[in-house]
């Protein structure tokens, strides 16, 4: 439709209708009758509120959405479609895996397919819009919502947001759109502990944590979500500092922004609204476009125009975003998106979409270690006993994959017993995931549900009896261990992020054996594996690998495919550690301090201050020498070239990800000890060397300066290149 119609369509709205378009309820509102008195109910609105909603939230299949919508335009006076929104993070029914696993491929251009995959399935199933990419930048292992973020880097996130939105949206919104979340800072919640309080400086705000939703905006994205933390005070849904100043005027994003969940409501809990009216009032002028699943705005923004405490403009400008967005999807000419039961049948799961999620997925796992080069294993070579919780488990797309199902997931087992003979292989479960599962009652499990779930006490003691009898005859021990699924993600903060106790317990009986010993981890986020990095040889990160987890992992325990992921989150000694990262500001008493020594610098008593295991840090079956690092010049103006050869010594063709730091090393603020710049993920033949080069331009090196500017004052830089963030080789240069 041309604007200037748009323009007219929005003239003949009433003021119902309109506000009707900020709204946005789940899908269970828009089922039968019946079905949606309760739901009306608890959020006190009738069905004429619901007969003039703009948006549904979870609600796909193309066969309910293509039904929903007819229904709802045969109904309409107005004519608008509907717009179906859903979380579909890292995957709609081909599931890939979760993001801090993505984030660990370091890979762009990869994910980006796979976000053209997620487009493409979603649209057939009638999604016009997803709640992705999520952005916020973590640094604590504590809080679940690291199973969403590409982790700890500002420059990394930045750009798998690019790629992500470029992927689901397409050139010319021929995917589905993309909203940005979680505006902003969601990921710094103090202490790691949901929905906590944000709070830091503008400077480090700028710096390290808008980065990605920049990037985001910067490539398009039709949509943000604000977040449910406060930045500076405020609570991101009624912030006119992120939302209008940062957002809208200096970024000049004139999309949709929607709250997240109720958020517009909590502005009252947050204790900066007295009510309702107060909360609705905050969030319309902070240009908050639509309420999810509140009536803040169905029942108050009418009465506030009526009573002069809002400009009727705000509601207009807050409908035309609304109406625009459905009009670049082409809503008005077809509702429908070509979403069908067919289309559904020829893009959900395909082959196709399997297999670059098992590529995907053999990218994202992290080898951390490989003592005695135990790994990668040799079919039929050696007898190897699985055991573990996750050995025969389905649970590996994680909690953020809405509508995919563990049911289309092959498990580790099945995968195993295909690969090998039954002479070389068994499996028995040994232990349970977790020794008490009474926290699934707050995901509406009930108490018979729970009591099914989990082994009994003769259960267990018998699972180990039968895992150390075979584990007797065994040469290699596979540990199928890690988080619950619920664990993690939303409203998944936890204080002990180490393994299961009572997997712990049960590792220690198995390693009494003195087998070779393989740790699998599936988790949402780093865990502390300082005991086991005692125990095991090897130790494989595998975060929620998605649908083609399974054959992914053991593609790479056989050596099908090299080990190439890389951390993009730091992983911790301990949780005492967090947060921790390792582009941290320089301090006056370093380790290295020339003027202090003793316990008189900045250190703890009981622990060191490195991370396990640090961001970009990954092993592979090759060893790649570096060396060589040469600058093209020792003073840089404009540009400035870096140079490294790196050489795989082994006979295995290899991916390695070089990584280039710089340090500032005196700035009008303090900086950060290292900063990443650049990288490249290289392939090497066996034996062969290459040499791998970076252009640094003077505007890689901009930060917010004392004075706010974004710029650079001239002065000494380290460069720091390598295979991770701690083992580099550097040179200097000085910036003219
Ligand atoms: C949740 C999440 C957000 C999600 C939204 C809709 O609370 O914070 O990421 O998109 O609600 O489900």
């Amino acid at each position: 439709m041309k604007e200037q119609e748009l323009r007219e369509l929005q003239n003949t709205l009433s003021w119902p209708e309109k506000i009707g378009q900020l709204i946005q309820l789940s899908g269970d509102f828009f089922q039968s009758e019946a079905l949606a008195v309760g739901p009306k109910q608890k959020l006190g609105i009738d069905q004429d509120t619901v007969n003039l909603v703009g948006s549904v939230l979870n609600l796909t299949g193309a066969e309910a959405t293509n039904h929903i919508q007819e229904n709802y335009l045969a109904n309409s006076r107005h004519k608008v479609p509907l717009l179906f929104m859903a979380d579909i993070i890292y995957g709609y029914r081909t599931i890939f895996p979760i993001p801090l696993g993505l984030g660990a491929t370091w890979n762009p251009a990869l994910i980006k397919q796979a976000y053209q995959v997620i487009a493409a399935e979603s649209r057939s199933a009638g999604a016009h819009v997803t709640f992705a990419p999520m952005v916020d930048l973590v640094r604590d292992a504590r809080w679940g919502r690291c199973l969403e973020s590409t982790g700890e880097d500002p420059h990394l996130n930045a750009d798998y947001a690019k790629v992500m939105v470029e992927g689901l949206q397409g050139e010319n919104l021929e995917g589905i759109a993309s909203c940005v979340k979680h505006f902003a800072a969601y990921g710094a919640a103090e202490a790691g502990r949901e929905y906590n309080t944000v709070d830091m400086s503008e400077r480090r705000l700028r710096q390290d944590y808008l980065t990605g939703y920049k990037a985001a905006i910067d490539a398009g994205c039709k949509l943000v979500m604000t977040s449910f933390n406060t930045y500076d005070g405020m609570p991101a849904t009624g912030n006119d500092f992120l939302l209008k100043d940062i957002l809208r005027k200096e970024w000049g994003f004139d999309g949709v922004i929607i709250s997240d969940y109720a958020a517009i409501q909590e502005l009252v809990a947050h204790g900066v609204a007295a009510d309702e009216r107060e909360a609705t009032q905050l969030a319309i002028e902070a240009t908050t476009d639509i309420d999810m699943k509140t009536s803040c705005y169905a029942k108050q923004l009418e009465p506030l125009i009526k009573d002069g405490m809002i400009s009727s403009k705000l509601v207009d400008d807050a409908v035309w975003r609304v109406l625009k967005l459905k009009n670049n999807l082409g809503l008005f000419e077809d509702p429908y998106r070509g979403a069908s039961k067919e289309n559904e049948e020829m893009n959900l799961l395909s082959d196709k979409n399997r297999a670059l999620s098992r590529k995907v997925a053999a990218e994202s796992v992290v080898l951390l270690q490989n003592k005695n080069n135990v790994l990668p294993l040799t079919p039929n070579q050696d007898k190897i006993l699985l055991v573990g919780p996750y050995g025969d488990k389905q649970d590996l797309i994680g909690l953020w994959a809405v509508h995919g199902k563990t049911t289309d997931v092959t498990t580790l087992k099945e995968v195993l017993e295909k690969k090998l003979t039954s002479e070389s292989f068994k499996f028995t479960q040994g232990c349970d995931m977790l020794d008490d599962y009474s926290f699934l009652g707050e995901f509406g499990a009930t108490a018979e549900q729970i009591d099914s779930i989990g082994l009994s006490e003769s259960q267990r003691e018998s699972a180990l009896a039968e895992a150390l009898k075979l584990g007797e005859v065994a040469d290699v021990i596979i540990f199928a261990m890690g988080e619950h699924t619920m664990q993690s993600g939303e409203a998944g903060s936890r204080t002990d992020i180490t393994l299961p106790k009572i997997q712990q317990d049960f590792m220690n009986q198995m390693i009494e054996l003195g087998k070779k010993k393989i740790l699998i981890s599936i988790s949402g986020r780093p865990l502390v594996y300082t005991k086991e990095v005692n125990q095991m040889d090897a130790i494989l990160q595998a975060w929620f690998p998605g649908t083609e987890g399974a054959n992914a992992i053991v593609d790479l325990l056989f050596g099908d495919t090299n080990p190439s992921g890389r951390l993009s989150m730091s992983f911790p000694h301990n949780v005492g550690q967090l947060p921790i990262y390792y582009n941290e500001f320089k301090t006056g008493r370093p380790l290295t301090s020339k003027t202090h020594k003793g316990r008189f610098i900045s250190k703890y008593l009981d622990s060191p201050n490195q991370p396990l295991f640090p961001f970009g840090y990954g092993l592979s079956y090759s060893e790649v020498l570096y060396n060589n690092l040469k600058l093209s010049s020792s003073e840089m103006t404009e540009k400035l070239i870096a140079t490294i050869s790196i050489s795989n010594q082994s006979d295995r063709d290899c991916l390695e990800t070089v990584q280039l730091y710089i340090q500032d090393v005196t700035g009008s603020v303090v900086r950060p000890v290292k900063e990443l710049k650049k990288y490249k993920k290289v392939s090497l033949k066996a034996k062969e060397t290459k040499t791998v080069s970076f252009e640094l331009a003077r505007e890689d090196l901009y930060y917010y300066k004392r004075d706010m500017s974004f710029n650079v004052e001239s002065g000494a830089f380290i460069v720091f290149v390598g295979p991770n963030s701690e083992e580099v080789l550097e040179s200097q240069f000085e910036l003219i």
